[in-house]
């Protein structure tokens, strides 16, 4: 079989359509910028309207094809609604960015059932349906298609205080590995990204929350995450520092562009070498 393609279009992703969960901000507004650059439309599904708004707005202005719709990736009726707001707009689906996800810090001892519901139905189960329903329009339209999957470097090997997120990415990863079997006689490829640190408005606030928790809580809180943390986790960083969100974005548009025409099942992780210190 021949799939010799130029170097000039191996990020080529013209007519192609994408929906970015979470695209509002931080590691998706980066994955929506570069596949919007690629040439594909965007569809933004996000909460958060008034960021999704200015992120449409950017890619707008640099020439590009985006639409925002509010979802919640938590809830299925949604996802669906999101799923078929996008095929009606740009008139097909070829790419699934399921990056929408929350890390809110919560030792294990205190973690509560809302929050572990929370966290679980965003990152895991809002991943699975958000899979399924992009992937039976692309099966209906006989075209096939790409989904990547943001999960963590948390998925191997745990952070401290975050048993939920950490259980949630692990799913992700092997969620990742069963539909890619599944799908794959369907000509849909599926492969997920392991991020490490990277600096992002989810990032940030993530970070003050664990810290002020901690002030909060005084020496019994016990050593699993304290305020020096993210200097800590940065220091153990080989490349020294956080990632920016577009090193992220450049690894999922490598995913989604013929590119990686053999690649599916896979994890990359992209963490500036953290996982080998
Ligand atoms: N930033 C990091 O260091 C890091 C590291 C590893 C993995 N990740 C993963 O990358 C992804 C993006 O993280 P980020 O740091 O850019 O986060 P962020 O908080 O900066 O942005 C997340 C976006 O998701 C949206 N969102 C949150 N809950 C949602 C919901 N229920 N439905 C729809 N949209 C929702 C938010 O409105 C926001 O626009 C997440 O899955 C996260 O777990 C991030």
């Amino acid at each position: 079989m021949d799939t010799r393609i130029s170097n000039a279009r191996l990020l080529e992703l013209t007519g192609q359509v994408a929906v970015v969960t979470g695209g509002a901000m931080g590691i998706g507004q980066a994955i929506a910028l570069r596949l919007a650059e690629a040439g594909a439309a965007v569809v933004i599904g996000d909460l958060d309207e008034a960021a999704s708004g200015q992120t449409v707005g950017l890619i707008a202005e640099r020439g590009g094809k985006a639409a925002a719709v509010r979802a919640d990736m938590s809830r299925v009726a949604e996802i669906e609604a999101l799923m078929a707001e996008a095929e009606s707009r740009f008139g097909r689906l070829d790419m699934l960015v399921n990056n929408a996800g929350v890390f809110p810090f919560a030792p294990a001892l205190s973690l509560t059932e809302a929050q572990w519901d929370r966290v679980l139905a965003i990152n895991l189960k809002g991943a699975f349906f958000a899979a399924q329903a992009a992937a039976k329009r692309m099966i209906g339209a006989g075209h096939g298609g790409r989904i990547v999957n943001i999960a963590s470097i948390d998925a191997l090997h745990p952070t401290g205080a975050l048993a939920h997120y950490d259980a949630s990415k692990g799913g992700v990863v092997m969620l990742t590995r069963a539909l890619a079997l599944e799908f794959a006689s369907s000509h849909i490829a599926v492969n997920a990204i392991a991020p490490g640190a990277v600096s992002t408005p989810g990032a940030a606030a993530a970070g003050a929350a664990a810290q002020a928790a901690m002030r909060a809580a005084g020496p019994s809180a016990g050593p699993s995450a304290g305020p020096d943390e993210a200097a800590t986790f940065t220091a153990r960083i080989p490349l020294a520092r956080a990632g920016e969100p577009d090193e992220i974005a450049t690894v999922a548009l490598f995913l989604l562009s013929p590119a990686a025409s053999y690649m599916t099942g896979s994890l990359l992780v992209v963490d500036g070498g953290y996982l080998l210190s």
